[in-house]
């Protein structure tokens, strides 16, 4: 073997060796982005009886449909998405039906205890058939509840979100671009770890970006999540 040869079969040694390691590189980051964010957490979504989605979607038209439009993709300012991938994978069933049952006080979302509970399933199974994602809500609402310091939540709750959701989280109704977050309607129906998945993950397409990793406008850690959780609870008494 002449040394030209030598050379070129060190060099591709080295090459395989090099793509070998970046491989390496690429899996690890995917792995650690899986840690900071349930949102890569694959999955399919649950089947939809069809016959259901389809009655759901009548229902909806002439219930839902003025508000939350054409395939519930929200109004911004007047009715948020419906059919929102990161809000459907963290609503419960149960968060949807009591959500559409009492609608939420003083805010636009009247309530619909007039619909018989068959009715609202429809509507439910015809959110549900858009869906593209697993619904995590079991292991979302099984999260630990937040143990955060609420005067720090509030400093966080002023600077950032009170721009879009309203100086006490009161929603559309006080001009604002975000959901009531400040009243019982919500609070008492959400679970602190669908209001932490929100947070950090936010909602695609909508003004609600998510608040958690390198790349969000404020990389809040997960005890400043905390903190705003506590701080939002105490906000209907105050
Ligand atoms: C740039 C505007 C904006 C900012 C800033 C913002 N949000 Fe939002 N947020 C929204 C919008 C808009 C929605 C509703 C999304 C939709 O229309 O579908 C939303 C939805 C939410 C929801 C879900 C509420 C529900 O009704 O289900 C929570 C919880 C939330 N935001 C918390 C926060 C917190 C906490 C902060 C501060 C760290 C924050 N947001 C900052 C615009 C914003
Ligand atoms: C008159 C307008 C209006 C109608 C009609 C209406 N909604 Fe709403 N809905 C709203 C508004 C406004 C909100 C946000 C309230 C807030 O600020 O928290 C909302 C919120 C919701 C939420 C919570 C979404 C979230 O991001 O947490 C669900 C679920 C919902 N509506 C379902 C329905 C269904 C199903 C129907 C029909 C049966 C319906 N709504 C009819 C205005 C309406």
């Amino acid at each position: 073997m002449n040394t030209k040869n030598f050379v070129l079969i060190i060099l591709s040694c080295l090459v395989l060796v090099i793509s070998g390691c970046s491989k390496e590189q690429d899996t690890s980051s995917t792995n650690s982005n899986t840690k900071s964010a349930t949102s890569s957490m694959a999955g399919l979504p649950e089947k939809v009886d069809p016959a259901l989605a389809s009655a759901g979607k009548a229902v909806y038209e002439q219930n839902c449909v003025f508000c939350h439009q054409a395939d519930a993709i929200g109004k911004p300012g007047f009715a948020p998405s419906l059919t929102n991938q990161e809000f459907l994978r963290v609503s419960s069933d149960k968060f949807l039906m009591a959500t559409i049952r009492d609608g939420r006080a003083g805010t636009g979302m009247p309530p619909f205890s007039h619909l018989g509970r068959k009715d609202v399933e429809s509507i439910v199974a015809y959110l549900r058939d858009h869906a593209t994602q697993a619904n995590i809500s079991a292991q979302v609402d099984a999260q630990p509840r937040s143990q955060g310091d609420e005067r720090l939540g509030r400093f966080w709750f002023d600077s950032i979100c009170a721009t879009c959701h309203g100086t006490n989280g009161d929603g559309y109704i006080a001009g604002s671009t975000g959901t009531a977050i400040g009243k019982a309607g919500f609070l008492d129906k959400a679970t602190d770890g669908f209001i932490r998945e929100t947070i950090k993950v936010g909602r695609s397409n909508t003004r609600m970006i998510g608040y958690s990793g390198p790349e969000a406008m404020a990389n809040l850690s997960d005890g400043d999540v905390d903190d705003i959780i506590a701080y939002l609870r105490t906000v209907p008494s105050k």
